[in-house]
C-alpha cells in the first residue's frame, strides 16, 4: 500500500514537471505570443513533425546562472525545445526557440541543448532544422552566452555539406545570432513577424542617422529581394512550415545518401508546347519558367530565391520522380544576363546540390555578363568566378540545354562541356558565339564597314555572315561541344534517359585539403 503511494506521488511530480515544461514562460506570455500572430515553439514543432512522432530531449534542462536575479527565475527547458521525429516519414532533428522564456534568448544551457541535437544529427546522418525566435544572447549571462553561440557556429560549419541544415526565422534574430542561420543551407522567413539584422534600427539611427523600421531593415521581403539572405518567404508561419517540409522532400538525409525518388510511370513524355516558346525575334524575351514547367514533373518545381536576382531562376524539381536542381537563365528579366547577384545565387545553389548528390539541369539563354562600373567595382570578376568554380567542382550528373543564346564567357560558365558537364544539348534556336552578331560584326569588320560606300548595307551583310556561321548550334555540335541538337518537344524524353544513364556516375576530384573558391 505504502509503495503504491510512493509511486503515485512520484508520478504526480513527473506529471507536474511535464505540465510545467509544456507551459514554457507561462500562460500570459503564451497569450502575448499568440497576440502577435505567432505560434509557440511547441505548436511549431507539432505542425512540423509527423503527427505523434516528436521525441523531446532535455525537457527539464534549466540554466545554471545566478546573476541579475536569474537564481530566482527558472523555466524547464530553458527557452528551447529540442528533439527528433519524422518529417515525410524520415528522421529529422529540430530545435525551436521559445520566445516565452527570456525572449528565447540563448543561455549557456540553451546552447548546449542545441549542440546536443546537432551532434546527434551529425552522428546519425539526418537533417537539422532550427525554428528561430530569439532576443539573442541572454544578456544576464554575458560571455557564457557568446561562447554558446560560437559553439553552434563551429558545429554549423563542421556539419555543412554533411547533413542538410535549414533555418526558419519566426521572430527576432539579431546581432551575432544571425550567423548560425547564415552558415546553414537555407533560410526561410515569415512576412511581418520575423526579422534579421546585425544591428537593429536604434543602433542604425545612432550610427548612420537613418530612420528605418525593423521590417524595412531586416524583414522577410527585404532579405528576399535586396540582400538575398533569405531563400524563401512565407505569408505566415503555417506556410513557412509547409515550405520546410516540402524542401526536405527533395533532399537526401546526408551527403552519403541520395534524395528519395517518388514513384513515376513513364508515359508519353513529348512536350509539344516547348516547340512554340522561343520567339522568332532573338531579342524578344520569354519566360524560362514556362520551359521549366514543361520539363519538370507536373507541379514539382519548387523555386529557391524566388525574388532575388530574378535574371536567373534556381530551384528543385523532379524529373521522372527523381530530384533535380535546376539553374536557368531568365530572358524575361534583364535578358537573362549574368550579374553579381545572379552569379552568387546560382553558385550557392550549385554548391548545395553537389554537396548532397542532387543532379543538375542547366537551361541556358544568356547574352553574357552585365557590363558597367557598378558591376566591375563590386567585383563581377570575383563573383562570376564563384559560379564558374562551383560548376567546375561539381561531380553530380550535369546536363545543359541551350535554348537560345550562349554568348561569351557565359557560354563557358553555364555548365559547358569544357568544365565538366556530362551531356550538352542545344535546340535549333541556339546561338553559340563570342557575342551577338551585330556587336561582333561591328568590331571585326569596323574598317571594312567604315570604308564601304554604303556602311549600313555592309554592316547588314557582315551581320548576316556572322549569324550564318555562329548564330546556330552547329559549329559547336561539329566539335562535339554539343552532344546533340534536339527538337525542343523531345527535351523531356532526352533528359529522362540521360539522367538515368548518369545515375551511377562516379567522378573524383584531385586529393586536396579543400579548394580555394573565390569568396
Ligand atoms: C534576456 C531577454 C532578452 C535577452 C528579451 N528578453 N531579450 N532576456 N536576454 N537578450 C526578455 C525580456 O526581458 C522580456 O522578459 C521577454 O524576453 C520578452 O521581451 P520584450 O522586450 O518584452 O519583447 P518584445 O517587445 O517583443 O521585444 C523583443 C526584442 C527585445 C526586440 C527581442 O526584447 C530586445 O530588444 N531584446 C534585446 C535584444 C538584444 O539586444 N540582444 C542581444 C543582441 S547581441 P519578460 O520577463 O518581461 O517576459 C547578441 C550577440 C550574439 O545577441 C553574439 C553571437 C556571436
Amino acid at each position: 500500500m505504502e509503495s503504491t503511494n510512493v509511486t503515485s506521488v512520484r508520478t504526480e511530480i513527473l506529471d507536474k514537471k511535464n505540465a510545467e515544461a509544456l507551459l514554457g514562460g507561462g500562460e500570459k506570455r503564451i497569450a502575448a505570443q499568440h497576440a502577435k500572430g505567432k505560434l509557440t515553439a511547441r505548436e511549431r514543432v507539432e505542425l512540423f513533425m509527423d503527427e505523434g512522432s516528436f521525441e523531446e530531449i532535455g525537457k527539464f534542462v534549466m540554466h545554471r546562472s545566478k546573476d541579475f536575479g536569474l537564481d530566482k527565475e527558472h523555466y524547464l527547458g530553458d527557452g528551447v525545445v529540442t528533439g527528433y521525429g519524422t518529417v515525410n516519414g524520415r528522421l529529422t532533428y529540430v530545435f525551436a526557440q521559445d520566445f516565452t522564456v527570456f525572449g528565447g534568448s540563448l543561455s549557456e544551457t540553451h546552447a548546449e541543448k542545441i549542440c546536443r541535437i546537432m551532434d546527434l544529427a551529425m552522428k546519425n546522418g539526418a537533417p537539422i532544422v532550427g525554428l528561430n525566435d530569439s532576443g539573442g544572447a541572454r544578456i544576464q549571462e554575458g560571455v557564457l552566452s557568446l561562447a554558446g553561440y560560437a559553439d553552434i557556429f563551429y558545429k554549423n560549419t563542421l556539419a555543412s555539406g554533411v547533413i542538410p541544415q535549414i533555418s526558419a526565422i519566426m521572430g527576432p534574430c539579431a546581432g551575432g545570432a544571425v550567423y548560425s542561420p547564415a552558415i546553414t543551407d537555407f533560410i526561410m522567413m515569415v512576412e511581418q513577424t520575423s526579422y534579421m539584422f546585425v544591428t537593429g534600427p536604434n543602433v542604425v539611427k545612432t550610427v548612420t542617422h537613418e530612420d528605418v523600421t525593423s521590417e524595412e531593415l531586416g524583414g522577410a521581403m527585404t532579405h528576399a529581394t535586396k540582400s538575398g539572405v533569405t531563400h524563401f518567404v512565407a505569408a505566415n508561419e503555417v506556410q513557412c512550415i509547409e515550405n520546410l517540409k516540402k524542401l526536405l522532400s527533395y533532399l537526401p538525409q546526408n551527403c552519403e545518401d541520395t534524395a528519395p525518388p517518388v514513384p513515376y510511370e513513364l508515359e508519353n513524355e513529348s512536350r509539344p508546347k516547348l516547340a512554340t516558346l522561343i520567339p522568332h525575334n532573338p531579342n524578344q524575351p520569354y519566360d524560362m519558367r514556362e520551359v521549366i514547367e514543361e520539363l519538370a514533373d507536373a507541379g514539382s518545381f519548387f523555386e529557391v530565391h524566388r525574388y532575388f536576382a530574378e535574371n536567373i531562376v534556381v530551384g528543385f524539381s523532379r524529373i521522372a520522380g527523381r530530384s533535380v536542381g535546376i539553374v536557368a537563365n531568365q530572358p524575361a528579366v534583364l535578358a537573362g544576363v549574368l550579374d553579381i547577384n545572379a552569379s552568387q545565387k546560382a553558385a550557392r545553389f550549385v554548391r548545395f546540390c553537389d554537396s548532397f548528390n542532387i543532379p543538375l539541369l542547366v537551361l541556358e539563354d544568356v547574352p553574357g555578363f552585365l557590363p558597367g562600373t557598378d558591376q566591375e567595382w563590386n567585383a563581377i570578376i570575383t563573383n562570376g568566378a564563384k559560379l564558374l568554380y562551383a560548376f567546375c567542382e561539381a561531380t553530380v550528373p550535369r546536363i545543359t540545354v541551350i535554348t537560345r543564346k550562349a554568348y561569351g564567357g557565359a557560354y563557358d560558365v553555364m555548365n559547358s562541356k569544357h568544365i565538366g558537364a556530362d551531356m550538352n544539348y542545344a535546340w535549333p534556336t541556339a546561338e553559340i558565339a563570342v557575342m551577338g552578331a551585330s556587336g561582333a560584326a561591328e568590331i571585326i569588320f569596323k574598317r571594312e564597314i567604315a570604308e564601304a560606300e554604303d556602311p549600313a548595307a555592309k554592316l547588314q551583310e557582315k551581320v548576316a555572315d556572322y549569324t550564318e556561321k555562329f548564330a546556330n548550334p552547329y559549329r559547336a555540335a561539329h566539335r562535339g561541344y554539343v552532344d546533340e541538337v534536339i527538337y525542343p518537344e523531345q527535351t523531356r524524353e532526352k533528359l529522362i534517359r540521360a539522367f538515368a544513364m548518369l545515375e551511377n556516375k562516379v567522378a573524383n576530384l584531385p586529393r586536396k585539403k579543400h579548394g580555394n573558391i573565390p569568396l
